[in-house]
């Protein structure tokens, strides 16, 4: 359905928000990885209007700050005090000036109003040749909202708000969203003339619609087929809802892109991740923020992965990621942790209790198990022996660990940065390696065994190892 582009949509996002009962502004509560203006103003741009403009006044630096981060594109207006919705449009056109063409006006806390909603609204007002049409909907509740008051000839005549409503007019189920089309330069001149004479004592931009069709000018409606589009979030179950509702539609796109969500319940993921094809999400699964997908990964169960890329065919088990970049056909866990920095090679391998930050391992490397990797380069085809740690902090300063490629590090080493391990470099189990190792080298710092014999018989006599090592050296299996 091609659509009108608007020069304007403008969201309204003063207001407190009381009943979110938080500190944080209603606005910028969090779902699918987007604040609720985010996501608004993210619909809004599928329109391609010419002006992207939000009001607001609430908390208004702590909002204007969020929004110059996630939407720079967006042209702040702050409404000082919130007299109304009507205040809110006149407030923004006297600091831009009347707007030629259509002006679309909506919330910023209505996150799950889809696009082409609003250019079936967008569509309706041109084809009609409206001065403003209006997006309702039917609702089985309809407490609290605005009304569509219709003529016999089902013409829309106003909008009578809840608490100025009759008994008769409170029974109407039709509800006013709060989203319009408006010819720009019309809405201009008629907000200008909303009074103050409700309840409230608020500039109602519902007005509007009465003035405009006291002058003579079309009025008109578009119906949207489904009513949970319109509902705003006023609160953290509407929310929770909200999240997800939202978070259905992003696993259905996936799906239908070809990638396998084995269980859509316990799998959340954010606006802005992209997976590719042939992708399988197990259960349990979180992706956050910029995370890519590669073709064919596996990713899950139990992972959370945040601002991380993961290549084709790698697979990441129980793992939690941050910022971190995962090689083609590579294996992550189960139960590792990766720390921003870290970049895992392709087909190499961070196994089983193993956490890694700020590290960089080759192609084909591999560090199994129970291990910590911090500062680190390490090349291609080397091996990391089960319960290293790579000590990077003095108790001051971080300092660096190189390892070349090829390099075998034996099990329970202690690598004392800064160090490096040349290529081809052997070092020996359990060694504390404080000097730099050659390459082709056998690193070996440890002290040598002894083994006092007989101890056991001589201090621990009685017990059930001196019997087992008497039974031992009886048979003759003394080696
Ligand atoms: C409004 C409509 C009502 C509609 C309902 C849908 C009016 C008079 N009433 O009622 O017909 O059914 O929305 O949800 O318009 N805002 C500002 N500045 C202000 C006042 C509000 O930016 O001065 C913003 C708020 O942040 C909010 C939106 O506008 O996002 C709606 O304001 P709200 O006070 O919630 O209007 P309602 O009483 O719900
Ligand atoms: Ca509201």
């Amino acid at each position: 359905m091609s659509a009108p582009r608007p020069a304007a949509v403008i969201v309204l996002a003063a207001g407190e928000g009381t009943r979110m009962k938080s500190t944080t502004p209603k606005v910028l509560h969090e779902l699918c990885g987007r604040s609720l203006v985010d996501h608004m103003l993210s619909v809004a741009r599928g329109l391609e209007p010419e002006r992207l403009i939000v009001v607001i006044g609430h908390a208004r630096e702590q909002v204007a700050e969020a929004l110059a981060k996630t939407s720079p594109d967006a042209h702040q207006v702050v409404q000082e005090q919130q007299n109304g919705t009507g205040h809110a449009v006149r407030t923004v056109l006297e600091a831009v000036g009347a707007i030629e063409g259509t002006v679309l006006v909506t919330y910023g806390d209505t996150p799950l109003l889809r696009t082409e909603t609003l250019r079936a609204l967008l569509t309706r007002h041109d084809e009609d040749g409206n001065a403003v049409t209006v997006l309702t909907a039917h609702v089985p509740d309809p407490t609290g909202y605005g009304r569509i008051i219709r003529d016999a000839t089902g013409a829309v005549l106003e909008i009578i708000e809840h608490r100025d409503a009759t008994p008769e007019q409170r029974a109407i189920t039709e509800m006013n969203s709060g989203v319009y089309a408006f010819d720009g330069t019309l809405l201009a001149d008629a907000v200008k003339r909303v009074s103050t004479a409700n309840s409230q004592g608020e500039e109602y931009l519902t007005d509007v619609l009465a003035i405009l069709r006291a002058e003579g000018h079309r009025v008109g409606a578009h119906i949207a087929a489904d009513f949970a589009e319109v509902e705003g979030v006023n609160n953290k179950v509407q929310l929770s809802f909200a999240r997800r509702v939202l978070n259905d539609r992003i696993l259905t796109e996936h799906m239908l892109n070809g990638v396998t969500v084995i269980d859509p319940a316990s799998t959340w993921i954010d606006a802005g991740v992209t997976l590719e094809a042939d992708a399988v999400v197990h259960p349990g699964t979180q992706l956050h923020g910029a995370t890519r997908i590669g073709a064919g990964a596996e990713i899950g169960p139990g992972s959370t992965l945040t601002d991380t890329v993961v290549g084709e065919g790698a697979v990441v088990r129980n793992a939690v990621c941050v910022s971190s970049e995962i090689g083609p056909r590579a294996s992550v866990g189960p139960f590792a942790y990766l720390r921003p920095g870290t970049r895992l090679g392709a087909k190499g391998k961070i196994g089983t209790y193993v956490e890694t930050k700020n590290a960089t391992i080759g192609e084909g490397s591999k560090i199994p198990h129970l291990t910590y990797v911090g500062d680190a380069t390490i090349g291609t085809g080397s091996n990391i022996g089960a319960g290293c740690v790579f000590v990077n902090y003095d108790g001051v300063q971080k300092r660096h660990t190189t390892i070349g490629d090829h390099v075998r590090v034996g099990s329970d080493n202690m690598l004392i940065a800064p160090v490096e391990v040349g290529d081809g470099a052997y070092t020996a189990a359990g060694s504390v390696i404080t000097n730099d190792v050659p390459p082709g080298a056998m690193g070996v710092a440890r002290s040598r065994q002894r083994n006092v014999e007989g101890w056991v018989f001589r201090r621990r006599a009685g017990t059930a190892s001196a019997e087992a090592a008497r039974r031992a050296l009886e048979a003759g299996n003394d080696t």
